[in-house]
């Protein structure tokens, strides 16, 4: 009796630990690689010197060292494995697109880096395990996709243990120090979709960038992923190598100034002149998606926040009121698309973490943005433990109205003010930073629109 009490527990183990070791061969399709199959991005830097320039202070090349990444996976996602048999995986699916050279090799927890960097660092060392994220050789020796569109990181590699030859779509190069090999897979977005479609354990698409371009009108014109994110630039694709009309920049600027400004426009509606105290003024603006091939905010909407504030300022640009936009008593979900500071928001989830303030910002402002739902019905920014996405983004091209309303200050020294509205952009919200322990994002303008009022 006492030999099998511990047999059958002991068979049923092993039984699960075989299971789930399939499920990971499965995913990896007998790929089998190992670390050094991948050749060092520094080695490609001799030769494709700009490329490598421009891929150490992108977001690629950090992927794995990331301030942000690593706090998350080390300190939420790894506690979270144990909540529910869905997630126990969870952290594989992380190092699938985040450090696919560790995925490759099995490599499910690698060592946490020591010192994290973020976009503001270069990253121009040697990088020869996780911390490569998602580097040169990962991408030059890719085979094809198990899905179409693909998704949740299903590309098969080539890479071998010898310098394998490098792919991508220049007509009849010649290198001395690899083969090369023409794939059109680089010319279009599925693969970037391998990674930038996420559906998480829950069956809920956390991460659609690819679906959501798949719908505008950018498919259709032949504007791939790249023709936006790896534009042409000057130089060579290679120092010895030939000048060529094709270049392309290697930096996959997303979240950041030189994409976001100007990525939508605010415009009011309407022209105002003389105004009295007291009086009502109903006024709207239109907020319209202008340059992204995909909804505006993307990605990791869980914490990308686009908001409009609206304000009457003063001849010195001084803001003398805050003019929120009115709540929509009908939208049950309206009070996720209005700016808060209420403790709501889970770093994880709602049983494995203490609430934060949502937003850190002014309260009342118009937010375009996604709120990701936990099993208990609570905000969380944690997108492993999603069960439902409330959606308040702009589609690419879309146009918004927004209407306001507010009574002129008695009290308001006569004068010239502008009505002034303002789109912003962060990265991540001030609390969730501190919460973290990692630098806080800039604010970046996205739009702005004045109009002129002279209060009698
Ligand atoms: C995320 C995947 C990815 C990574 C990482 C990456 N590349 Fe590329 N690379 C591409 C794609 C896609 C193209 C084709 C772009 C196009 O045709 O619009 C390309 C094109 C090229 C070309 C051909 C010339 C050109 O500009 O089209 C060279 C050479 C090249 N990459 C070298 C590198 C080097 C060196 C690194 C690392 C410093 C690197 N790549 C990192 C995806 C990647
Ligand atoms: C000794 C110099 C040298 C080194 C080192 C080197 N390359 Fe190249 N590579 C070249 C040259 C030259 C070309 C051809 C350029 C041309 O024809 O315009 C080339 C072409 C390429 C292409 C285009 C292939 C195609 O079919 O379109 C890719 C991709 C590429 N290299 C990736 C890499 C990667 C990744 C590394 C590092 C692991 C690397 N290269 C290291 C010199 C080098
Ligand atoms: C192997 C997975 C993988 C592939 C393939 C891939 N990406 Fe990424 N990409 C990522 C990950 C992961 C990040 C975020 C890294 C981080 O910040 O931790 C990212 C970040 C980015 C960003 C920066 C977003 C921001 O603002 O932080 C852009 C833009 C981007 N990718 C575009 C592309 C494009 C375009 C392609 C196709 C040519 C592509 N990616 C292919 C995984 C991938
Ligand atoms: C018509 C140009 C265009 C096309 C096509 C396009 N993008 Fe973008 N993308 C932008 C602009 C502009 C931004 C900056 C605004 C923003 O954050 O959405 C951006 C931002 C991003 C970001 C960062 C989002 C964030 O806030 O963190 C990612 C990731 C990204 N794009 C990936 C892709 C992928 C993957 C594709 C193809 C499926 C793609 N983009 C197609 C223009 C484009
Ligand atoms: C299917 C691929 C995929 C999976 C799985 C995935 N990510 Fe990502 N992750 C991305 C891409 C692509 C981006 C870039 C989106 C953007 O910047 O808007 C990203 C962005 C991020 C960022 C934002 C980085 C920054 O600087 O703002 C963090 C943090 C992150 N992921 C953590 C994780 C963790 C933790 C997991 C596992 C629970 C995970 N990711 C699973 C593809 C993936």
């Amino acid at each position: 009796m006492k030999t099998q009490k511990i047999i059958f527990p002991l068979i049923a183990i092993t039984v699960v630990i075989i299971l789930s070791g399939m499920v990971i061969l499965n995913n990896r399709e007998n790929q089998n690689k190992q670390y050094y199959y991948f050749e060092d991005p520094i080695e490609c830097s001799g030769c494709h010197w700009d490329r490598f320039e421009r891929w150490s202070v992108s977001q690629h090349s950090k992927g794995f060292t990331g301030d942000f990444f690593q706090a998350q996976f080390y300190d939420l996602v790894l506690p979270s494995l144990g909540l529910d048999e869905k997630v126990a995986d969870a952290h594989e699916g992380c190092i699938g697109c985040h450090s696919p050279s560790a995925f490759l090799s099995g490599d499910m927890i690698p060592p946490r880096t020591v010192e994290p960097d973020n976009h503001w660092n270069r990253a121009d060392y040697t990088k020869t395990m996780a911390d490569r994220g998602i580097f040169c050789d990962f991408c030059h020796t890719l085979d094809r996709f198990e899905h179409e569109p693909p998704f949740n990181h299903d590309y098969i590699s080539h890479a071998t243990a010898e310098v394998d030859p490098k792919r991508a779509d220049l007509a009849f190069p010649w290198s001395p120090h690899h083969e090369t090999q023409m794939s059109e897979i680089y010319e279009a977005e599925q693969i970037c979709a391998t990674c930038h479609n996420e559906l998480n354990p829950y069956g809920v698409w956390v991460k659609a960038t690819e679906h959501e371009y798949a719908e505008s009108v950018y498919l259709d014109r032949g504007i791939p992923c790249q023709s936006c994110h790896m534009q042409p630039m000057q130089g060579k694709p290679a120092k010895m190598g030939l000048i060529r009309d094709h270049n392309t920049d290697h930096w996959w600027g997303g979240g950041f100034a030189e994409f976001v400004e100007g990525a939508a426009g605010v415009y009011f509606q309407e022209d105002f002149g003389m105004v009295e105290k007291g009086e009502q003024i109903d006024f709207s603006i239109m907020v319209k998606a202008l340059a992204t091939g995909h909804n505006f905010p993307t990605g990791s909407v869980e914490e990308r926040d686009v908001w409009l504030h609206v304000s009457l300022n003063n001849a010195g640009g001084e803001e003398v009121l805050h003019i929120p936009v009115p709540a929509n008593p009908s939208d049950p979900d309206d009070k996720y698309f209005i700016t808060s500071n209420a403790k709501i928001a889970y770093p994880s989830h709602s049983t494995l973490s203490e609430p934060i303030e949502r937003d850190g910002l002014p309260e009342g402002d118009r937010i375009y943005h996604s709120a990701f739902i936990d099993s208990e019905g609570e905000f969380t920014f944690a997108q492993w433990l999603t069960v439902r996405v409330i959606e308040n983004r702009l589609k690419p091209l879309e146009e918004r109205i927004e209407n306001y309303s507010f009574t002129v200050p008695h009290n308001l020294p006569e004068g010239e003010y502008t009505l002034t509205a303002v789109l912003n952009y962060r990265r991540m919200p001030d609390p969730f930073a501190d919460y973290l322990g990692v630098e806080r994002r800039p604010v970046i303008e996205v739009s702005r629109d004045v109009r002129k009022v002279k209060v009698e």
